[in-house]
């Protein structure tokens, strides 16, 4: 369920047509219902409330400040991996009690950070990475929580790109070295194990794969539990799939009522770490046609947004739904594949589509964009990263403004002012 509807004819985010906000803020922009945010965040915390639980909302699928300060206000932690994304959560006032850090390669500087900010516990993904946050927060005189994160050896049946949770995924420690690992985490001073973590993979359309993940998990931690080692946590990762197109994904309380099945009997607190399920259909790229053009059989529709605006197309071959924000009943279909100005073939949004005929000035909105649309833009280009806004009812906020041709150059002024030092001449002309 989410808040972008056609009434009379015009798309509407919320209350607002799509067209007012175009007038106001432009082409490209992504736009966020505020509405749909909070029911997908408590529909899913909602799910779980027959366990302890936290869920941890994940902050790389959509890191807007404003996105991260309105789930925290409705209750929600955050998962990071990141000093950058700590240091976002921390700015929209997330609480540090609130936040697990993930991620295989955290550096010296993150950890200390998250050591300074007192997080709720760091999910270890190595014997090396456990040694050195022992070895830090020892230093600093503090004891590190930590969850070990298994590679539990499940297939997710989801693109490869985004399947961790198998042997040959860089994630996680087998399981048969992570118990060597608990009894090395036991015994070193700056850690306290107090959870288990997984997280199998993204865009999960079945349930099979979760239950196949946490029935190795609970079996694994009962080894844990008879060999002395007690945990408080269990931590599932995130990976709920969404509709895109015609994917039939389990709800979260199906997956909810497994989870409470399995710990049963237990006292330990599930945490979650969802992303897309919550962020995916908050929000919409608005973009504008450019120009019709026709290669021989094959017709392209040009639009301002490029890959470097939406990269999931190009980079994993995925589905986005994508519609006219003014309805046309009455135009003949039109097959063809839409693209961006980017000097790549791999710059579509879209491959060999069916549409209504549109006419360049037309406004497309391409749908389910609110998780791994923004965050993973770029500058490539050298196109300004585009603009964001919040719809609240009949209300929007600018939450992130367009870049400009000068936050292109900024970083780079420096080193431009200063090429003298390699004896290059520096002045112009
Ligand atoms: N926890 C961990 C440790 C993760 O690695 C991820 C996602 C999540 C939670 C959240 O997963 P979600 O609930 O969103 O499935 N860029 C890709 C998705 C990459 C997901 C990476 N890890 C895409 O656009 O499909």
């Amino acid at each position: 369920m989410h808040h972008f509807h056609f009434h009379h004819g015009v798309l509407h985010a919320e209350d607002i047509p799509v067209p007012e906000l175009v007038a106001e803020y432009g082409t490209p922009l992504y736009i966020y219902s505020a509405s749909t945010w909070l029911r997908h965040y408590q529909a899913m915390d909602s799910a779980f409330a027959g366990v302890p639980h936290l869920t941890c909302y994940s902050v790389k699928a959509n890191s807007n400040l404003a996105i991260l300060r309105l789930l925290a206000q409705a209750g929600a932690g955050v998962d990071i991996v990141s000093g950058g994304e700590l240091f976002r959560a921390l700015r929209a006032g997330v609480p540090a009690e609130r936040i697990v850090y993930s991620g295989v390669g955290k550096k010296r500087h993150e950890i200390h950070e998250a050591l300074l900010a007192g997080i709720l516990l760091f999910n270890v993904e190595s014997v090396q990475e456990l040694e050195r946050i022992s070895e830090m927060a020892s230093s600093l005189g503090k004891t590190a929580r930590i969850s070990l994160r298994i590679n539990p050896d499940v297939d997710p049946k989801t693109h490869p790109y985004i399947s961790t949770g198998l042997r040959e995924n860089k994630f996680g420690l087998p399981m048969d070295e992570a118990l060597a690992a608990y009894t090395l985490a036991q015994k070193l001073p700056g850690v306290e194990p107090v959870g288990l973590d997984c997280h199998i993979g993204s865009q999960l359309t079945q349930l099979s794969p979760f239950i196949e993940a946490l029935d190795r998990l609970m079996d694994f931690y009962r080894q844990l539990v008879a060999r002395g080692i007690s945990l408080r946590y269990l931590d599932l990762g995130g990976g709920l799939g969404i509709t895109y197109n015609a994917e039939e994904p389990p709800h979260p309380t199906e997956l909810g009522a497994a989870v409470a099945q399995a710990v049963q009997g237990t006292d330990l607190t599930i945490i979650l770490e969802p992303g897309r399920v919550i962020a995916g259909n908050t929000g919409i790229l608005v973009t504008e046609v450019q120009y019709l053009k026709q290669n021989g059989e094959k017709h392209f529709v040009i639009v301002d947004a490029g890959m470097n605006d939406l990269v999931r197309p190009s980079l994993y071959g995925s589905y986005h739904r994508i519609a006219p924000v003014t309805e046309r009943p009455d135009a003949p279909p039109l097959v063809a594949d839409i693209v961006g100005p980017i000097c790549e073939s791999g710059d579509f949004l879209a491959k060999n589509r069916e549409i209504p005929m549109v006419a360049p000035g037309d406004l497309l909105a391409v749908f389910s964009a609110g998780a791994y649309g923004f965050v993973m833009s770029s500058q490539y280009n050298s196109r300004p990263r585009v603009a964001e806004v919040l719809v609240h009812e009949d209300k929007h906020l600018l939450i992130r403004r367009r870049e400009t041709y000068q936050d292109l150059v900024g970083p780079e002024e420096d080193g431009l002012a200063r090429l003298e030092e390699l004896g290059i001449p520096s002045t112009q002309g």
